[in-house]
């Protein structure tokens, strides 16, 4: 197992999109004193921790992962002493907070960029992948070519305008490919460690690491860039312990090697994530399939040594929201779900109230089908949900224009809403190792296009079958076992006698086991 802060053991992440989240100067966009503003709020709900997606110096053309400077809080955000100041308020309330790392590429209009595009030599040359030539393009997402004096074309990562860093090739073929170890390679992991080293001596208790799997190029099975990482790794190890840390990878057999505390199951990549929760027929709207889901997962824990968390989120700000395909009660078995697995849960902002995807949006800032999914949070039922003062024209994405959009102020005040049953779960979950990160996990009934889903959550001598109903339909399967004491129940819940599990319609059911 990697090394890992004690919090993680039983940390609930919820992730703030900061444009959207709560806006205290009235210029229609969130900001850092708004996150700071709200911290009770989330700590109300029983989340432990935030994941803030970039907060950084930007042109904004890829809502902040096109960073131009990754020591700068956005002026529209606030400043640095903002940022340090929620980090501190963070810490009174016994929260942690992560920033996101975007290492893979920055803005084009990042001054490392601007120096790398000249023609004369200079610190910044090898920063960046370049070819040698403006007629060779590298392989890859496609390359910026004739916007500067260099003769070359730099290979791009995302968007067109974010170029990569270079980290070195894996296994270098052309001319102007370099190794991992190259002068310039080793120069951006080490800016890369600066600016780490920056925000984690400010207070910042680790990052996610956006596309934290490509950083090295020609780099098939993942070798180079998991070697790259248990360098950070070391770095992380002597000067900052207890910094976490979490890829967007995909493939925890690979991240977790690389020293990453934990990793997420994401919408694209192999994990059958979207099975679940997501496009077709997803197994909590009740009519979908759970089984390629749990047999990949079994195999990513076996793969993954139990090294590190592998963490389910219930949404991002890259894929559509939760509540567009499973509704209803059904909402609340996937939260049974999220907040019953081991790894850390991470709760997009406002899944917890059933946020809907805003469809027809013209795209902001290089959003396109996911800024549906990035509209304000929705606090209250006065002037602009409570998000901002600023007229409604002026919201940095307009908000859902339902006028029977969910809020948290009535959900708050509603013991039947989303978010009710939500602050139990993670009360239910805080209450009991076996339901934490690192408790232990067998399923006990899972078959093709059928119900329920089951598994048994254990911790030293506690052990709790965990049954899923999300379906329509009265479900049962076969299970040795004795009940001592039913400690969550939704819907009816399940019973368990007789060698037999029956789960009613619609249903979640924690069980204490003998
Ligand atoms: C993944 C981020 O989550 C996404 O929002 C971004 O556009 C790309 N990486 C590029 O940084």
């Amino acid at each position: 197992m990697n090394r890992q802060p004690e919090w993680l053991n039983n940390a609930v992440f919820y992730e703030v999109y900061p444009q959207s989240f709560n806006d205290t100067n009235g210029d229609g966009i969130g900001d850092i004193p708004g996150i700071t503003e709200k911290l009770d709020y989330i700590a109300e709900l029983g989340c432990t921790a935030l994941w803030i997606n970039p907060c950084f110096d930007s042109p904004f053309g890829d809502a902040g992962y096109d960073v131009a400077d990754y020591c700068k809080v956005a002026p529209r955000y606030g400043t640095n002493d903002d940022l340090v100041n929620l980090f501190s308020e963070a810490h009174k309330r016994g929260m942690h907070v992560l920033l996101d790392l975007v290492p893979g590429h920055t803005s084009w209009k990042h001054p490392w960029f601007l120096e790398s595009m000249k023609a004369e030599r200079n610190e910044y040359t090898d920063r960046y992948v370049w070819t040698n030539s403006i007629w060779e393009e590298p392989t890859g997402y496609g390359s910026l070519r004739g916007i500067s004096d260099r003769d070359g074309s730099c290979a791009v990562n995302f968007f067109t305008h974010q170029p990569a860093l270079n980290y070195g090739y894996y296994k270098p073929e052309r001319p102007w490919q370099q190794s991992m170890d190259s002068e310039g390679a080793i120069a951006t992991r080490n800016a890369m460690k600066d600016v780490m080293r920056f925000w984690l001596s400010r207070g910042c208790d680790g990052f996610r690491v956006d596309m934290a799997g490509s950083l090295v190029k020609n780099d098939e099975d993942g070798k180079g860039t998991i070697k790259l990482w248990q360098d950070v790794r070391e770095f992380l190890d002597a000067e900052f312990p207890e910094a976490a840390m979490v890829s967007e990878w995909g493939e925890p057999d690979k991240s977790l090697q690389g020293g990453f505390h934990m990793d997420f199951l994401l919408h694209f990549g192999p994990s059958h994530y979207n099975d679940l929760f997501r496009y077709g027929q997803p197994f909590f709207e009740g009519n979908g399939d759970c089984s390629e889901f749990v047999k990949k997962y079994i195999e990513n824990c076996e793969k993954s040594e139990h090294k590190g968390l592998i963490c389910i989120p219930s949404g991002n700000h890259d894929m559509d929201r939760l509540a567009k395909w499973v509704h209803g009660d059904k909402l609340k078995t996937a939260f049974a779900f999220l907040l019953s697995m081991p790894g850390a849960p991470f709760i997009y902002y406002g899944d917890e109230i059933g946020m809907r995807y805003v469809e027809g949006l013209t795209s902001v800032e290089g959003g396109y089908g996911r800024t549906g999914s990035r509209s304000p949070m929705q606090w209250n039922s006065g002037k602009n949900a409570g998000f901002s003062d600023a007229e409604a024209d002026k919201l940095y994405i307009p908000l859902d224009p339902d006028t029977n959009r969910p809020n948290a102020e009535a959900q708050m005040s509603d013991p039947d809403s989303l978010r009710s049953e939500v602050k139990k779960l993670i009360s239910i979950r805080m209450a009991h190792p076996a339901l934490q990160s690192r408790g232990d996990i067998r399923f006990a009934y899972y078959g093709k296009e059928s119900y329920p889903l089951a598994y048994v959550r254990t911790a030293s001598d506690e052990k709790i079958l965990v049954v899923l109903n999300p379906s329509d339909k009265e479900a049962e399967f076969s299970f040795d076992g004795e009940a001592a004491e039913v400690i969550y129940s939704f819907g009816g819940g399940a019973a368990l006698s007789g060698g037999k599990v029956t789960a009613q319609p619609v249903s979640a059911c924690f069980i204490k086991l003998k």
